[in-house]
């Protein structure tokens, strides 16, 4: 069995900017609808908000110095529009694109290479009071805000993502209400998808034409379905989720359209489409980022607007969100990805695990973790070797983060944030991760 990886493989950390920086007041930093998402009361589990989360703002030196810890080679980070654009369509604020630059500097010297995603979610809530991205005007303003930030940085940073997750910056902040801005309106989350695919497509040029020879991408998240039992039923179930789930996004971006099964299930929900739009989103891509957790397993969905029932076949091999630990799963995604879509290059933009993490005379025994990533990561080689051009792989996340409606209480983290002194502690995980990256070859 091949167990080493190609010289030059990308292996990173991933995080978000809401998720680390904090300091949501200063310097000039706009509103996001996350701020303000997260201070009604009950949006967030444990009540907090994004301030301070890691305090990243002040803390990348310690940031960066837990990837050298990790001998990543790689970190994939997001821009907070909201500092760059306070109200999301007006006047830069220095400030904001100051601090992404003596991030990046600062990654370079420590010989990191940056992967930015252009949005992860924190829009500027100005934007979203004048009808977010379900208006078409916010469509013109990302462009806009990404050629600002890629022609600031650009002579520097060469990997470029649009967006982070179109499914869950739709159907889960907009028709489910778990994340910002928290409607729940079927027909405008499948609107704003259609309007978050036609701002990659419209951006991927604009990024080109300001960075020349750099790679620019986006990054979908994918559960992949499996039946439950072997019913037509399930079997339709399954077909529907994948096509809701991961075609939906995909397909369109590959040129191939929003997948019929989903658009006739979707019937009178389903998006305006303007001449010229399919052909926009279908923007040739350098790449596609793969964020892979879990498998759904597909149960018949019944009720005719409802998501298929999810059922989790091992309950006992599960993480602490109970999501099913399903390695295979994410080698038969890439092998399909791979062979049915043929794209330039794949990474794996995130991969990794919650459990409830103990800390013990300054260490953190995080077994189950540190299984997860190894079982995930022992997919790749012999996905290499077929050639399937995975050039990459990056764990979520370097540490411990403000987990979205979770607040801080799920821990995905190579390494430990306590939130108190933001002291943040290498995991067992975090040094087994490092013999991995330094050895470039799967390892015990
Ligand atoms: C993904 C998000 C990321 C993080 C992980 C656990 O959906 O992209 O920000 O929350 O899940």
């Amino acid at each position: 069995m091949t167990t080493q990886f190609p010289a030059g493989f990308y292996w990173g950390t991933a995080t978000a900017s809401f998720q680390i920086e904090g300091a949501t007041q200063e310097d000039g930093r706009g509103e996001s609808i996350w701020d303000r998402f997260a201070s009604v009361p009950n949006n967030i589990l444990t009540g907090e908000t994004g301030d301070p989360a890691c305090d990243s703002y002040h803390r990348y030196g310690d940031d960066i110095a837990i990837m050298q810890e990790l001998g990543v080679n790689a970190y994939r980070f997001s821009v907070a529009w909201p500092r760059v654009i306070p109200d999301g369509d007006g006047k830069v604020n220095p400030a904001g694109l100051d601090y992404y630059e003596r991030l990046v500097d600062a990654l370079l010297t420590a010989g990191i290479t940056p992967f930015i995603t252009l949005y992860h979610w924190d829009l500027p809530q100005a934007l979203q009071d004048k009808g977010g991205w379900a208006s078409r005007d916010t469509v013109a303003s990302f462009v806009r805000y990404a050629e600002i930030v890629v022609t600031r940085l650009g002579d520097r940073v060469t990997h470029w993502i649009t967006h982070n997750e179109p499914w869950c910056i739709s159907i889960l902040s907009h028709e489910l209400g778990a994340h910002a801005p928290g409607l729940r309106d079927r027909k405008v989350a499948l609107q704003v998808a259609h309007n978050v695919l036609i701002s990659h497509g419209m951006a991927v040029p604009v990024i080109r034409s300001s960075c020349p020879g750099s790679e620019v991408g986006i990054v979908l998240n994918f559960e992949p379905g499996y039946p439950a039992t072997s019913s037509p039923a399930d079997a339709y179930a399954t077909a529907l989720h994948d096509a809701r789930y991961n075609r939906w996004f995909l397909d369109p971006i590959a040129g191939r359209g929003y997948p019929k099964i989903g658009w006739d299930a979707y019937a009178g929900d389903v998006p305006g489409v303007l001449p010229g739009d399919m052909e926009t989103i279908a923007a040739p891509i350098d790449f596609l980022g793969v964020n892979y957790y879990t498998r759904k397993i597909c149960h018949d969905p019944g009720a005719s607007r409802g998501y298929p029932i999810v059922n989790r076949r091992n309950p006992i091999n599960v993480m602490g969100r109970g999501w099913e630990v399903a390695p295979q799963a994410l080698q038969a995604l890439l092998t399909w990805i791979h062979h049915d879509y043929a794209l330039p290059k794949l990474y794996v933009t995130e991969n990794g695990a919650t459990y409830d993490d103990v800390v013990w005379e300054g260490r953190v025994h995080d077994l189950a973790r540190l299984d997860y990533i190894k079982q995930h990561v022992a997919v790749l080689p012999g996905l290499i070797a077929g050639g399937a051009p995975i050039c990459g792989y990056f764990c979520w996340s370097l540490m411990d983060n403000f987990e979205w409606a979770t607040g801080t209480r799920d821990r995905f983290g190579l390494a430990y944030t306590d939130f108190a002194t933001q002291q943040r502690t290498l995991k067992d995980s975090g040094h087994w991760y490092g013999r991995l990256t330094r050895a470039n070859a799967l390892i015990e």
